[in-house]
């Protein structure tokens, strides 16, 4: 496996070309004392950059330390890393509090970027609490699943007495490529997911949809170059889905199962034509199909970073497969990108009926971490 730099203008794991696997993780505050968040954002920031290059998440290491004190690496991932390991940050709305959003704990409320809220209640949502909100994220993405939960691990272990896993979702399989040297993996419908994504490469549509700029939010001045990550733990009811014919399963979606075409003809990169109509006189492409209702035309010209997983997290004892995609976008303002979409998909989407949002998340991901600063986020303190 390769290195991917920690340090630069922004934070690995957004751009990155799309690992294949996931550990992700809400946090929470167990402290009232500033002083101990910023700490630990500093000794966080220093073993994910560790951990990113190969080395142990302290500077002893699984066996080099005191024989009676607990080692500062787990030690699972010795011969395995560095995977492709990216580590990324972001911060909730219950960290900064104010308002309706809870306590000011860090004295943060003021400067709260104002698209930085709950997400509303979207029709159709059952979420559960449990898999909900956090004051912090960990986004740790690799090659290897063992190296990813390393990483989160050894974040928990450091985190000790100041924060708390509130929540975490495992990923494997890619659903998204974020880069054109990429190959469109599948999602668990079997469809190509990722073909219309945001690439790494087209920096002015980044700068358009997924950074924040430094006018943005004059409270954020600390987020300008950062991101915001929606995170949504959509089900898949799998069962039903399997049962559907290949043609209902093609119009759900607005593209052919086989390699990704829009219905209304060419190759999985030609532009979907929404007008264009079959011998019935009706569209090729159903317009309340998911590509036709995501689609940038459909959106005033809103697009996202999508960057999401498979999960499959066994089966809920009724014998059906507790399964589906962890959604991740990144994004520059959730509020006018992320909201309207997912209010128009969960109304009109044909797919809806095979999903559940189970899981919910937003968190300010701050810029990356300049040569010589100490911390992630550290503008915001
Ligand atoms: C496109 C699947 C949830 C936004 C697609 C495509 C598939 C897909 C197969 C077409 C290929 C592509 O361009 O990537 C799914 C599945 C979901 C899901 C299985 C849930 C389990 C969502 C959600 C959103 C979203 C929650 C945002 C609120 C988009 C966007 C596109 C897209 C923006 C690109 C549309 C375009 O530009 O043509 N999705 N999706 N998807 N999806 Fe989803």
């Amino acid at each position: 496996g390769h290195v991917v730099p920690f340090r630069g203008a922004r934070q690995a794991g957004i751009v990155t070309p799309a690992q294949d696997r996931l550990h992700f993780a809400a946090f929470d505050l167990t402290t009232s004392s500033r002083d101990d968040v910023v700490d630990l954002l500093r000794r966080w920031s220093l073993a994910a950059e560790r951990m990113t290059r190969g080395l142990p998440a302290g500077e002893l290491g699984p066996v080099g330390g005191a024989y009676d004190a607990p080692p500062d690496d787990t030690g699972e991932a010795q011969e395995l890393r560095p995977g492709n390991l990216t580590i990324t940050f972001g911060f909730g709305p219950s960290l900064f509090g104010g308002g309706d959003i809870g306590p000011d704990r860090f004295g943060l409320a003021a400067r709260r970027p104002n698209a930085l809220a709950d997400l509303p209640h979207f029709p159709g949502d059952t979420l559960e609490a449990a898999r909900c909100g956090g004051d912090l994220m960990v986004q740790a993405c690799s090659d290897d699943p063992q190296i990813a939960v390393h990483a989160v691990r050894n974040l928990a272990r450091l985190a000790f007495g100041t924060a708390q896993v509130r929540w975490s979702q495992l990923g494997y399989g890619r659903t998204s490529r974020t880069s054109s040297a990429q190959a469109t993996p599948r999602n668990l419908f079997g469809f190509k997911d990722g073909t219309a994504n945001l690439l790494a490469e087209d920096t002015a549509a980044l700068d358009e949809h997924v950074w924040v700029a430094p006018g943005d939010d004059p409270a954020a001045s600390w987020l300008a170059g950062g991101s915001y990550l929606v995170a949504r733990r959509i089900r898949m009811t799998i069962e039903t889905w399997d049962r559907s014919s290949l043609r209902e399963q093609e119009s759900v979606v607005g593209r052919t199962k086989g390699t990704g075409a829009p219905l209304s003809g060419g190759q999985e990169a030609t532009e979907p034509d929404f007008t264009r109509t079959g011998n019935d006189g009706r569209p090729l492409i159903d317009p309340d199909s998911h590509v036709a209702l995501a689609h940038p035309t459909a959106n005033g010209g809103v697009r996202m970073l999508r960057r999401g997983y498979n999960y499959t997290d066994g089966s809920d004892g009724l014998g059906r497969l507790d399964a589906g995609l962890f959604f991740l976008a990144f994004v520059r303002d959730p509020v006018r990108q992320f909201v309207p979409m997912q209010n128009a998909l969960a109304k009109n989407d044909l797919m809806s009926e095979y999903l559940r949002h189970t899981g919910s998340g937003v968190w300010a991901v701050p810029p990356g971490l300049a040569d010589g600063a100490d911390y992630v986020g550290q503008a915001l303190f």
